[in-house]
């Protein structure tokens, strides 16, 4: 017989060995339980969650690989073995000799910024910080700027590679800058700009510009994988070569790395630095022993570092990131297909609902993503994560004017192999009934707001 046609339907490529169970809750139950929280899902209790899509940060199921790794973790202060195995892991991936391990992202950040010493005058470019990135940079002295291309202005236009920076606006702000500019950093994926990828071109054009004015390229890698696959799918010439090639590539073009192990390391927690230049990574080193602890733990267990050296290498498997990107996209089309609005091309690790598009009776200043994503919570059991005029708009602290965000926008991040596609069909055919019901979904006002990182405590008042 002749071999039979390859299947269509992608499917998740692992079996389940271990499993939670999901509560359901009634929507009266919900109701009361988002009031009680102020009706901020931030402060709903995870267990009265029935999908919990307010991040992939930490959220990844882990291998029974990785649950075998964590049984041989030493523990050893110092030298530890399973520090030696993620160290060869990272310095296999990255090329680069000095790997700091850290407890996540954040902290990388942190001490990198510290380490630069940075200060007033300085600015650090990027195609788009993510928040605790700014946060960082700010809390330095230093200036963030975001340079994120053109294209990302069409939230609906089908561009490849929106998560690229702007290549002119770079050469321009060097230009104007020479002196200031101390450091870029490009995240991959552009999480801020809703998952999308860079492309290689674009990296090797930012290694171009910063190479004659001796400006650091570090990579932001939290989803570098996802990225690497983007690019093997869509970029010219890639399209056979492995995705470890193409994320060696990527890294090769950097002097650094910055990595919150959360994302694409399938960890429940952790992160590194990887740097080129011994000094600056000495200089880490000796920083970090007040915060994270030794160089070698970096304020992870044994056991967490080898779990992140095995979730490195799993999560470049291929029929994982087909899986992964498909499914976010089906989750995406399907949320489409019921007639609401979201950043297209759908991002590697989230769908980001337009909700200004989607609920137009309702100003921003009245928030309409959090309006939406607590109907999500409240008739559906879905918990997200709004990203408009609530986190990023801002209140004068003078005159008590608010000011709004670009977009308003909601985020169903998916956690890694953790739901399944009848779970997404559930959700998608759950939120087409929630479709109908659009018009009569009314704004909210801030009933307490902390004056830094508001929406993590803020109460709300439906009006
Ligand atoms: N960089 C990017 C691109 C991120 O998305 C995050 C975290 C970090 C850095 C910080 O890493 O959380 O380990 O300290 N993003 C999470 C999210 C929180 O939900 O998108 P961390």
């Amino acid at each position: 017989m002749r071999d039979l046609p390859r299947a269509r339907t992608i499917i998740e490529p692992f079996r389940i060995k271990s499993v939670e169970p999901i509560r359901f809750l009634a929507a009266s139950e919900r109701a009361r339980v988002v009031q009680a929280a102020g009706y901020n899902l931030f402060k709903v209790p995870a267990q009265d969650v029935t999908f919990d899509l307010l991040t992939d940060s930490g959220t990844s199921a882990m291998s029974a690989r990785q649950w075998a790794g964590i049984m041989i973790g030493d523990e050893s202060y110092a030298g530890s073995p399973s520090f030696q195995r993620f160290e060869k892991v990272v310095q296999e991936l990255t090329g680069m000799e000095n790997v700091i391990p850290t407890h996540q992202g954040r902290s990388a950040e942190f001490l990198l910024m510290q380490a630069l010493r940075l200060s007033k005058a300085d600015m650090v470019i990027g195609n788009t910080h993510f928040d605790t990135t700014r946060a960082n940079i700010e809390h330095s002295g230093a200036e963030a700027v975001d340079l994120p291309c053109t294209e990302t202005k069409d939230t609906q236009s089908e561009a490849p590679f929106k998560g690229n920076i702007d290549l002119e606006a770079l050469s321009e702000c060097l230009e104007k800058n020479s002196s200031r500019v101390r450091l870029v950093i490009l995240t991959a994926t552009n999480n801020s700009v809703g998952g999308q990828p860079i492309s290689m071109e674009n990296i090797r054009s930012v290694r171009r510009i910063l190479q004659p004015r001796g400006v650091p390229l570090f990579l932001d890698a939290a989803r570098f994988a996802e990225n690497a696959f983007f690019i093997k799918k869509r970029e010219s010439g890639c399209q056979d070569r492995s995705v470890r090639e193409i994320a060696r590539e990527m890294f090769s073009l950097c002097d650094g790395v910055l990595m919150s192990a959360k994302k694409d390391a399938f960890g429940n927690i952790g992160g590194f630095l990887a740097i080129r230049d011994s000094g600056l990574a000495d200089s880490v080193r000796s920083l970090m022993v007040i915060t994270e602890g030794f160089p070698t733990y970096g304020g992870l267990a044994g056991r967490d570092l080898e779990a992140l050296a095995i979730g490195l290498d799993e999560i470049l498997d291929e029929d994982y990131l087909t899986y992964r990107l498909r499914s976010t996209e089906y989750f995406g089309e399907g949320i489409q297909a019921a007639g609401i609005r979201v950043i297209r091309p759908i991002g590697g690790h989230a769908v980001y609902i337009d909700a200004g598009a989607t609920l137009p009776h309702i100003p921003w200043h009245q928030y309409p993503g959090q309006s939406l994503s607590v109907a999500l919570y409240q008739h559906i059991g879905i918990r997200s994560v709004e990203v408009g005029s609530v986190m990023l708009g801002s209140r004068d602290p003078e005159t008590g004017e608010e000011r709004p965000a670009p977009r308003e926008l909601v985020r169903l991040a998916m956690p890694r192999r953790v739901y399944t596609q009848s779970h997404v069909d559930y959700m998608i055919e759950m939120i087409g009934h929630l479709a109908r019901h659009f018009d009569e979904l009314r704004g909210y006002a801030f009933a307490y707001q902390a004056p830094v990182l508001r929406h993590f405590t803020a109460r709300f008042t439906p009006l």
